[in-house]
């Protein structure tokens, strides 16, 4: 079997590499650097001559705010890049899993949101990948998509930050009115590559178990490091961003859940692993 991963050097790809590594299959690892998803041409002489059987699509232009500053960038990334792939699996039979998230919605619902819930995206970056689902699965006809949210893994990511932070500050402010799942890249990463190995194409929510505020996920990182610092709660009023934040990102992993496919962890338990997993970054980093 052979697997491509595009953005293999983003915090999703590189534990879909380790994921990958478990089986017997070769791996091709590409990033923007030896293969820009906006390049059809470059993507089309890859594909060509790996022939991959599946593909896992972990590009994108993650940065929410730059999105907003930067409409034709946003879109060329994340929804032109994916009909490029699309276009390809379709030519060579390929499965394509292609990642997306939860700023398809409004984020103002109260409840945890299921896979054909009314999508209302009101950021730039929302609007390109919600394009990049529907052109994925427009172009392809064996794509399986993933909604996921509040990713961390190796890489820039929430619970570094606040490491980093803590080392130089006695008191830190986080948002406390925004909800979501932490979900750990080695999570998610598992639950692909157990799609891919079905014929249920279609579209799933894929976050860790469980929910809180960015507050609660900054006390629970302290508490699990034993870290002692003064935490506050903000309200997203007090901390304005370029991109509007959704209130509430929490998905529901019904698709899943149905298909009996959804392995996720609780978010403390995965927060737990990482934490532990991730001990020579913070040597080196802290
Ligand atoms: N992070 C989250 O909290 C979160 C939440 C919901 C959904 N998601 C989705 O999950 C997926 C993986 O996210 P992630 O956190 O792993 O993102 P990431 O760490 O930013 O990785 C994305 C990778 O794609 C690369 N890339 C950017 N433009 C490219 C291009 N034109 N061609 C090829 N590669 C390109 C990036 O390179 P550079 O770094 O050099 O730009 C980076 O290595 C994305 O689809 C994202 O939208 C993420």
């Amino acid at each position: 079997m052979k697997y491509l991963i595009t953005g293999a050097k983003g915090q999703l790809g590189l534990a879909l590499q380790k994921e990958l590594q478990k089986l017997n299959g070769e791996i091709y690892c590409y990033d923007v650097d030896t293969m820009d998803i906006t390049n059809y041409e470059a993507v089309e002489e890859i594909f060509k001559e790996v022939k991959p059987d599946i593909v896992f699509n972990c590009a994108a232009h993650t940065n929410v705010d730059k999105c907003e500053e930067d409409l034709e960038n946003a879109y060329q990334i994340n929804a032109l890049g994916v009909q490029n792939i699309a276009m390809l699996c379709e030519e060579l039979k390929a499965k394509l899993i292609h990642i997306s998230t939860d700023y398809v919605f409004s984020g103002e619902e109260e409840k945890p949101r299921i896979e054909s819930d009314f999508v209302m995206p009101r950021t730039l970056y929302g609007k390109s990948k919600l394009y990049g689902e529907e052109l994925a699965q427009r172009y392809n006809q064996k794509t399986f998509i993933i909604r996921t949210a509040w990713l961390y893994g190796e890489g820039n990511n929430f619970v570094r930050t606040m490491l980093k932070l803590a080392k130089t500050h006695d008191k830190l402010t986080v948002v406390g009115d925004q909800f979501g799942s932490p979900t750990y890249t080695k999570d998610l990463a598992k639950v692909m590559v157990a799609l891919s190995n079905t014929n249920y194409y279609g579209l799933y929510h894929g976050t860790c178990q469980g929910n809180c505020s960015w507050y609660d996920f900054a006390l629970k990182i302290f508490e699990l490091m034993k870290i002692e610092i003064k935490v506050e709660k903000v309200t997203s009023e007090e901390f304005v961003r370029p991109a509007k934040r959704p209130k509430f990102s929490i998905l529901d992993n019904l698709m899943l859940r149905l298909r009996g496919l959804d392995s996720f962890r609780n978010w403390e338990e995965a927060l737990e692993d990482y934490l532990r997993e991730d001990s020579s970054w913070q040597r080196e980093n802290l």
